[in-house]
């Protein structure tokens, strides 16, 4: 412990509020005197808190300085303080310093924190989204700060990054794109193009505003494992319900009586953490960011007021498996043979692309959009803005298939076997074993395929958020998941934007490219096109053309990175881009359009 400390991360802003703001700082020590200082020559102190991730770790596949031959714990220590007393729209400088158990001290360069502005204060915010560690990141945010300046607010619409388990992800990956590097202007992303070498920096965003984030599908663990690497953990998720099955079947059966589960305290609890230990977490996305809350959701769903805006954030969100049909494919539409044909394989099924949340009517994510939709607070808010992670409407890969719980269809045959006792717990495991008369020959059930649906006319988003967010005057829906830029506007005057072609692309399907859907299926998959009916805008300023010089209604580039910008004094969505083949070439407004008053 010669060697001086350093911050595992510069400080970011967390939850202001009228008064007060948190600062929140990640360090690889324990420490203690975590504190900040602030104000008027840096005169005044908040103590922070500390905790420690529970669940990060490394692993081989790790990009790190320090190799990880398998699954390690790597212990991080988060400090948060809550700066109070404070003025709207009256910025203080601060600073955080750690102190090391050798007693050697670090403290952070300084920089400016803000209660939340006054209503009617004109606002810069910035619209960004699935960065996971990808190569444009850096540059992307370097040219927001180059262009923009400091901006007030980030609403980030999940994916920040794709393995939320792995420390370096967030912290350190040796690629230098971090996900906090890249937005504290500490990164360090060397891209090649055309012969030529360019560090990008990112940009120091987050020290400085608040940030509120979804949660998108790569902020999701499947089943805990002290063995498995962590990107098949981050695959391996089941639904609730299975995890909860397994429960019953190996803890409950021995010992349970008529129904303890509603009355014993310590068993619910137990059960919800088994329950989540078998099926998918979002702890250390939770355990990292201090966002406001939903009395249904936690931190997973919120609504927050922020100057003018009226910010709705949903955990709508599904796995995403592989459209390949080939037999050993966990899929979207379809198990693996080998998890068919073994007994036991139910515990490898993957259930398709299973939702997280439900957002059904009449589920409680519904329920709680309808009353935030309905309150005073919504309603007399100047601008309303909705944030999740899956697209409504896109041109992009992951429209399709409908999002909805995937309908199992399960093809099955009567076969005779051999009156052999271990035999009886077949491929359809759940159920319970005949009993055997040894006379007659034993007829067993045996699956040969299992395939999912997804009936479009049960997608969830279409069905039953859309028309609640149109009949609320929503402005703008603000998602991500494809990482292309496109836009949509519905007959009502409704914006949608996917402003997610920041780091690297998964294309545009439009013309001759398809997307890989299957065919003699029950339901039709569009292959190319927004399958929810609106047609894409196009730019408004400067569109990118095409190869017949005609202008095209997207960017799904790895060479042109863009960001977009909501300023709230104007009423403006203003989008830009920047060719990366270019490094000295100017960022290009090319799109903006205004929210309806
Ligand atoms: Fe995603």
């Amino acid at each position: 412990m010669s060697t001086k400390p350093t911050l595992l991360t510069e400080p970011f802003l967390q939850l202001p509020t009228e008064s007060s703001v948190r600062v929140v700082w990640f360090t690889d020590f324990a420490g203690s005197r975590h504190t900040v200082t602030y104000g008027a020559e840096l005169s005044r102190k908040a103590i922070a808190h500390t905790t420690q991730l529970s669940r990060t770790r490394e692993d081989a596949a790790s990009k790190l300085a320090k190799k990880y031959s398998g699954l390690t714990v790597r212990p991080i220590w988060r400090h948060e303080a809550e700066v109070t007393g404070l003025k709207p729209d009256q910025p203080a400088p601060y600073q955080v310093t750690s102190v090391r158990e050798d007693g050697m001290a670090v403290s952070s360069e300084t920089y400016t924190l803000a209660a939340k502005p006054s209503p009617g204060k004109p606002l810069k915010i910035l619209l960004t989204s699935d960065h996971q560690i990808k190569p444009l990141v850096a540059a992307n945010l370097q040219k927001v700060v180059e262009t923009i300046g400091q901006v007030d607010l980030v609403l980030f619409a999940g994916d920040l990054v794709n393995v939320a388990d792995r420390a370096s992800e967030w912290f350190d990956d040796e690629c230098g794109g971090s996900l906090f590097p890249a937005l504290q202007g500490r990164a360090c992303y060397e891209l090649e193009k055309n012969g030529i070498k360019t560090r990008y920096k990112g940009g120091a965003i987050i020290q400085n505003a608040p940030m509120y984030t979804a949660i998108g599908n790569h902020e999701v663990m499947g089943r805990f494992s002290t063995k498995e690497s962590l990107n098949e953990q981050f695959y391996n998720t089941v639904p609730h319900n299975v995890g909860e099955g397994s429960f019953y079947d190996a803890v409950l059966n021995a010992s349970r009586s008529a129904d303890p589960i509603a009355t014993d305290k310590e068993l619910v609890a137990k059960r919800k953490e088994w329950v989540k230990d078998h099926s998918f977490n979002t702890d250390t996305y939770e355990e990292i960011f201090t966002l406001p809350q939903s009395p249904q959701g936690g931190k997973r769903y919120y609504a927050e007021t922020f100057g003018d805006m009226r910010l709705v954030v949903l955990y709508i969100t599904n796995v995403w498996r592989t459209p390949s049909l080939a037999a050993d494919a966990k899929g979207k539409y379809q198990e693996r043979d080998q998890d068919i044909k073994d007994t036991h394989a139910r515990e490898n099924w993957g259930w398709g692309q299973h939702l997280f949340e439900p957002i059904a009517k009449g589920s409680p994510q519904h329920n709680w959009l309808e009353q935030e939709l309905n309150s005073p607070t919504f309603k007399q808010a100047k601008y309303k803005l909705v944030m999740f992670h899956h697209p409504p409407h896109s041109l992009g890969e992951n429209i399709v298939p409908a999002y909805t719980d995937p309908v199992q269809i399960m093809a099955t045959e009567e076969v005779a076997v051999k009156p052999d006792a271990s035999r009886r717990f077949a491929s359809l495991g759940n159920q319970p074993p005949a009993p055997i008369d040894p006379s007659k020959p034993l007829k067993e059930t045996v699956i040969k395929g299992i395939h999912y649906e997804y009936p479009k006319q049960d997608d969830y988003i279409i069905r039953d958020v859309v028309p609640l967010l149109e009949k609320a005057n929503v402005q703008l829906v603000l998602y991500g998941h494809s990482h292309l830029w496109n836009r949509f506007m519905s007959p009502s005057g409704m914006h949608f934007l996917e402003t997610s072609n920041v780091g690297n692309s998964y294309g545009a399907f439009v013309g001759d490219r398809k997307r890989n859907v299957p065919t003699g299926y029950k339901e039709e998959y569009a292959a190319t096109g927004n399958p929810n009916g609106l047609k894409p805008i196009v730019p408004t300023i400067a569109p990118l053309l095409d190869a017949k010089k005609q202008p095209m209604p997207y960017i799904a580039s790895n060479d042109i990175t863009a960001f977009s910008i909501f300023d709230t004094g104007t009423g403006s969505i203003s989008s830009y881009r920047f060719d990366i083949r270019e490094p000295k070439s100017a960022v290009i407004k090319f799109d903006e359009f205004k929210l309806k008053p």
